[in-house]
């Protein structure tokens, strides 16, 4: 039977884990994966998470099943941080899920089950997973456009005209902050405006929120989703806390489904909890245990914030450095943008050819549509990363 089995696609981001792990040379710099690091090049364990899991250890009595849907403390405490009170408690649905990638899944499995014949419309460009996923799952795909190569910026006009086309019944992914990979993100006032045409049209927005923290904090990060939540009457909103709890095996995250009315709640609860049971019945529990720990408690809640304040400052640095030995090398402003993306990842405008002979030559691992995981670069690796960017002539 397995000979029926064909080759798989490549993933561009996991394989260049591979390549770089393969390579010897002692300099090559990574900027593939969505990994924060340290100037020493270590992924830490954040310091408000060793101390949840040391409680934990201590006082945790049982480890017998949780809830289907994950234990309601964990989708109360992490609801809370995402909206604030943006959302009625009466509408909203939650699951925990095997990170932000399950979250994905289980929201798309949900489309199908609701709305077998819905449209799914996803940025240019966008996570190489959202498109994966939703083939995978059945989904029939739209793009929009959303990216402007020539400023670095978001092409909102173009985005709207794409939106236009947007039908009822139809999904419109977003990324919550952070946009991955271009880091070019959309003002509140953009928020607003595609909140109230998604609703006008009868579409239903489509949450990714995997990076909230990482660029201007978190209640600033979410505050283009809250605007959206506050005006749409359906949502679905995909939340990880790999990156911004660095906590990225214990695969922790939770999907919330806005519903439309508070007697559409159980049903929609209970087709989340189903699809939990169908795909892997009870959710992974220890890295929600611990984010619920440290949101719940306020000495660990503000060492957790302090620590991934300190996280951001350094990414903002890296790309604050990265600006200037750009400019100072090639004497013009136009790598500026790199300075006004936020959150991990950059997409650098280099061409495949340049972004091969980067790797070839100078060792440097960026995704081959020139994503570079900026949260990855160490200080003094800039230099050197700078000088390979004017090298290839990008
Ligand atoms: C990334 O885009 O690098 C991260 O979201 C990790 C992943 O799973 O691809």
């Amino acid at each position: 039977m397995f000979q029926n089995l064909k080759p798989q696609a490549p993933d561009a981001i996991l394989d260049l884990m591979v390549a770089y792990a393969a390579d010897p040379r002692p300099e090559r710099i990574d900027l593939g994966v969505g990994v924060y690091r340290d100037a020493a090049g270590n992924t830490p364990v954040m310091r408000a998470v060793k101390a949840a899991e040391r409680r934990l250890v201590e006082t945790q009595t049982t480890k017998t099943y949780t809830n289907l849907s994950g234990d309601p403390a964990f989708a109360e405490a992490l609801s809370a941080l995402v909206l604030g009170d943006a959302a009625p408690r009466a509408r909203l649905a939650a699951v925990a899920t095997p990170g932000g990638t399950g979250a994905i899944r289980q929201g798309l499995e949900l489309l199908r089950m609701a709305a077998p014949d819905a449209r799914l419309w996803l940025s240019t460009p966008t996570w190489p997973n959202h498109p994966a996923i939703a083939r995978h799952v059945g989904l029939s795909l739209r793009a929009y456009r959303y990216f402007d190569a020539a400023t670095g910026g978001v092409d909102f006009d173009a985005m709207m005209d794409d939106l236009a086309q947007v039908g009822p019944g139809d999904v419109v992914l977003l990324h919550g902050c952070c946009h991955n990979p271009t880091g070019a993100d959309l003002t509140p006032l953009q928020w607003q405006t595609v909140a109230d045409h998604l609703t006008t049209r009868g579409a239903l927005p489509f949450v990714d929120l995997a990076y909230l923290g990482f660029g201007d904090g978190v209640e600033a990060d979410a505050a283009g989703l809250r605007t959206l939540i506050a005006r749409v009457p359906e949502a679905l909103i995909a939340v990880s806390c790999s990156k911004n709890f660095g906590i990225y095996r214990e695969r922790t995250g939770l999907l919330l489904a806005l519903a439309p009315s508070a007697d559409r709640l159980p049903a929609t609860q209970g087709a989340l909890a189903a699809l939990n049971r169908l795909n892997y019945s009870f959710p992974p529990d220890h890295g929600a245990r611990v984010v619920t720990t440290i949101l719940t408690d306020d000495t660990l809640r503000a060492d957790w914030l302090e620590e991934l304040d300190a996280m951001r400052a350094n990414i903002r640095a890296l790309r604050a450095g990265l600006a200037t030995a750009l400019r100072d090398l090639t004497g013009s402003d136009r790598f500026g943008f790199l300075g006004a993306h936020r959150g991990m990842f950059s997409l650098l405008g280099a061409t495949p050819e340049q972004v091969a002979a980067m790797r070839r030559d100078h060792g440097v691992y960026m995704v081959g549509d020139s994503r570079m995981n900026i949260a990855g670069l160490s200080p003094d690796a800039v230099p050197r990363l700078a000088a390979a960017i004017r090298a290839a002539g990008v």
